[in-house]
């Protein structure tokens, strides 16, 4: 019998992430998410991903090197930037802009393991200049030149503002990067997985995820989640506002997961950095109605929140426009994505499933005129 929605069916072998989602627990390549959440960095978690260890200092330092100083975008796709309606929305923007990134890669259609990791740096050094690059012509801001001393996460913030970020904003980032760099095989890696095993190049798979990971039902749901809490904004009103769209049977976005059944440990870090970011804005609003919100979906539907709920409010907290909170997602998950199509382009057979045939068999054409 068919799964819809491939519910629990097992589609490759990988090295990469475990979820169990009974325990609650994600695993980078051995590691615990909570312990490198509370340990590692950003760029420490890319090297785990891609190189399958925690790298050595100089490992590290090499290639953080790589990274910043791969984060110019040529020219001619800045020009484009400035050419697409300020309407567009920035995932729209970020999955045209990668795609003509490919155009001008020195690397260009060599598709073996060094040249696509060589990509998979660039790609992930330029997605964080698109993004920011993207806000700042929509908003007719000037554009900031990145700055190599900084990390992916500081450097962001800095091309975003226009200047250097404070330390608790820089950490609340750079954790909210490491929480969401992988998660096995999620919607839009495992578009990326199939769009790599046809042997097409690194840009086609991440263009192929990050338009699975626009969708609301995926990384799409933390702007849904701001925009309620924006709609609520009063936390004694939470309680009865969840209760109403209960009873009318709508989901609320940011809960429910395909996999955990419990508790997502993502989840866990970004509470409590949204406890944390409230108390420093002496703005503690986002945070309780969050907590409201979520105490009445366990109690009238037993869902958990997951990674996109609380990553709502922080991200909103760090001052960034809503309309980022999914490219920021994709900024992450760049990460694992490219983890993901190396790994399936290391050993590769094309993906082909097959599909429970439902339709009409054995029917007689019939002429237009006597249809
Ligand atoms: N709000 C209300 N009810 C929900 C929710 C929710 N967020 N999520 C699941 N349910 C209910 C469904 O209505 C269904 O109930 P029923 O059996 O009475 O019809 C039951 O729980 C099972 O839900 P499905 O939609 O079948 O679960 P599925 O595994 O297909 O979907 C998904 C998982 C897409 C994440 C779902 O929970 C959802 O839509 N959540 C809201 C969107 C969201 O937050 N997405 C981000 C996910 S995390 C990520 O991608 C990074």
């Amino acid at each position: 019998m068919v799964k819809a929605g491939l519910e629990d069916i097992v589609a490759a072998e990988s090295s990469i992430c475990d979820v169990d989602g009974t325990a609650g627990r994600l695993i980078y390549r051995g590691y615990d998410i909570h312990d490198l959440a509370e340990n590692s960095t950003f760029e420490e978690v890319i090297y785990l991903l891609w190189f399958g260890q925690l790298p050595t200092k100089s490992e590290l330092d090499k290639l953080t090197k790589d990274l910043n100083s791969n984060r110019a975008l040529p020219k001619p796709v800045i020009d484009a930037l400035h050419n697409y309606p300020k309407k567009a929305l920035p995932m729209e923007v970020l999955r045209t802009a990668v795609s003509m990134l490919s155009m001008y890669d020195p690397d260009g259609d060599d598709n073996s393991i060094p040249a696509s990791t060589r990509k998979a740096t660039r790609l992930m050094a330029q997605f964080p200049t698109i993004v920011a690059y993207w806000d700042c012509i929509r908003n007719g801001r000037d554009l900031k030149a990145p700055k190599e001393d900084l990390t992916i996460a500081a450097n962001f913030l800095y091309m975003l503002k226009g200047e250097t970020p404070d330390e608790v904003s820089t950490k609340s980032l750079d954790i909210a990067l490491i929480l969401h760099a992988d998660h096995e095989l999620n919607a839009s890696t495992f578009a990326g997985r199939v769009a790599a095993a046809t042997l097409t190049d690194m840009y086609s798979a991440v263009v192929a995820a990050i338009g699975t990971l626009k969708g609301p039902l995926h990384g799409g749901a933390n702007q849904e989640v701001i925009k309620m809490l924006i709609e609520i904004n009063d936390p004694e009103k939470a309680k009865a506002y969840v209760e109403k769209k209960l009873a009318e049977h709508q989901k609320m976005m940011g809960f429910g997961h395909r996999v955990y059944k419990t508790e997502d440990p993502r989840a866990h870090h970004l509470r409590i950095m949204s406890e944390e970011l409230g108390k420093r804005l002496k703005d503690e609003r986002w945070y309780k109605m969050s907590r409201e919100i979520e105490e009445v979906v366990f109690k009238q539907k037993g869902l958990y929140a997951n990674v996109d709920f609380y990553s709502a409010s922080v991200y909103y907290m760090l001052g960034i426009p809503i309309d980022l909170f999914t490219p920021i997602f994709a900024i992450s998950r760049m990460s694992g994505w490219a983890a993901h199509i190396l790994e399936q382009l290391s050993n590769n057979r094309l993906i082909r499933p097959r599909a429970d045939y439902t339709g009409a068999r054995n029917l007689k054409y019939a002429a237009i005129t006597s249809r």
